[in-house]
């Protein structure tokens, strides 16, 4: 089936020009452009569509007004914005209800790219088994409320680092948690820091927010898992293993803001197996003994047993909590990021190596040689077989 794709811009050269250079996908995609978010959203009841690729600045109403329309009342389709250099990143980023943020001019590939990977993590959430577990679930988890303070903050123009750092201090609790964990040794942090600003200012606020999102989850969940999973354990493995994510993306040179996802979807990764656990104890004490028994790992354990992974489940609430779609891919496809559309060394296959390169660490300080579990395949697809000595050196001498 053909991709119904709206494109929504003001100005009508660039729409016209966007109709001419993608007249060759017309094979592939059904394009229908519209110059206003009024008129987008006049068209969107009267056809379906599957994705909408909006711009930021408009008259009347701008793209982030426009998409959370969409996401209110289309909440299945795959929103995009197509922004302006000069748009600040910081707004950009205010726009929660965006899948993915381009920006002009945006070549046709990667436009091409981001509409297919958006399409391919949609169509693997939709999957019948995750569906099915999903509504055994009674509810979701919300977002906690510290994180969603922090994020309401970030949205408003006066944002600061101070500000950010005032507001996560008001909470005495949270603020020696996070202190506590930026200090510890695996953070390697070039001095000692005493106050919740500086924590900002030295990791930056996307981690620090991360931070803050997993330790309120994980303690939420502890009292009630801690008889089927270590979950301070899990924990402490997710919180190293984006610690590791982040020194392996550095390694391959990745920008500023994927080396940062890249520890976000870490520290993230398998938050899934809470959720799990929480919500089948039954099916999760099976698991778990699945595992003894067999020594399989964990994911073929959940897929055996629940019929889905704590790593589609946990993509799917990040997905559902808005958090960007390279991190939610980074989540789903930590066990096979082959499986992932993307072609190069993303965050998936970031994670997949930090994931597997934390474990053996801790069961075999300094005493490992090879990954068991690594897609050896995938990694030589890539070609980096031979930089893994270097990762493993790199993280030994942090850890
Ligand atoms: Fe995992
Ligand atoms: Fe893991």
């Amino acid at each position: 089936m053909k991709q119904r794709i709206l494109f929504v811009d003001d100005e009508p050269n660039i729409l016209k020009g966007l109709q001419r250079s993608l007249r060759p996908l017309r094979k592939i995609w059904d394009m229908t452009f519209v110059d206003s978010g009024e008129a987008a959203l006049d068209i969107l009841e009267k056809k379906e569509f599957h994705v909408i690729i909006s711009d930021m600045r408009m008259p009347e109403m701008d793209g982030g007004q426009l998409l959370r329309q969409v996401q209110e009342r289309w909440p299945t389709m795959v929103r995009i914005i197509l922004s302006g250099h000069s748009d600040q990143e910081l707004i950009m980023k205010s726009v929660k209800s965006a899948h993915q943020y381009l920006s002009k001019p945006c070549e046709k590939q990667t436009l091409i790219n981001a509409v297919n990977r958006a399409c391919s993590l949609k169509a693997l959430m939709n999957k019948k088994n995750l569906q099915l577990v999903i509504s055994g679930i009674d509810t979701m988890p919300i977002l906690p409320s510290l994180y969603s303070r922090v994020m309401k903050e970030l949205r408003s123009p006066e944002a600061s680092t101070a500000g950010i750092g005032e507001i996560i201090a008001q909470d005495v609790g949270m603020t020696a948690k996070v202190l506590q964990l930026v200090n510890s040794s695996f953070f390697g942090m070039p001095r000692h820091v005493a106050s919740p600003s500086e924590a900002v200012v030295l990791l930056g606020i996307d981690v620090v927010k991360t931070l803050i999102l997993s330790i309120e989850v994980f303690s939420e969940y502890r009292e009630r898992t801690l008889s089927i999973i270590p979950v301070s354990k899990v924990y402490e493995h997710c919180v190293r293993t984006g610690v590791i994510a982040k020194q392996i993306a550095r390694m391959e040179k990745k920008s500023k803001e994927a080396q940062d996802n890249a520890m976000i979807a870490g520290i993230l990764h398998d938050l899934g197996r809470l959720l799990l656990a929480e919500n089948f104890p039954e099916d999760y004490k099976a698991v778990m003994d699945h595992i003894k028994r067999t020594q399989c790992q964990i994911h073929e354990a959940e897929a055996e047993v629940l019929g889905v992974t704590h790593a589609e489940i946990g993509g799917y609430l990040l997905s559902l909590w808005g958090l960007p779609d390279d991190i939610v891919e980074g989540v789903v496809y930590h066990h096979h990021p082959a499986a992932c559309i993307a072609e190069d060394f993303s965050i998936c296959g970031v994670i997949h190596v930090a994931n597997l390169m934390e474990r053996h660490e801790r069961i075999q300080p300094g005493g490992w040689e090879t990954l068991p579990g690594l897609d050896n395949r995938y990694m030589a697809k890539q070609g980096l077989v031979d930089r893994i000595p270097m990762w493993r050196d790199r993280v030994r001498s942090t850890m």
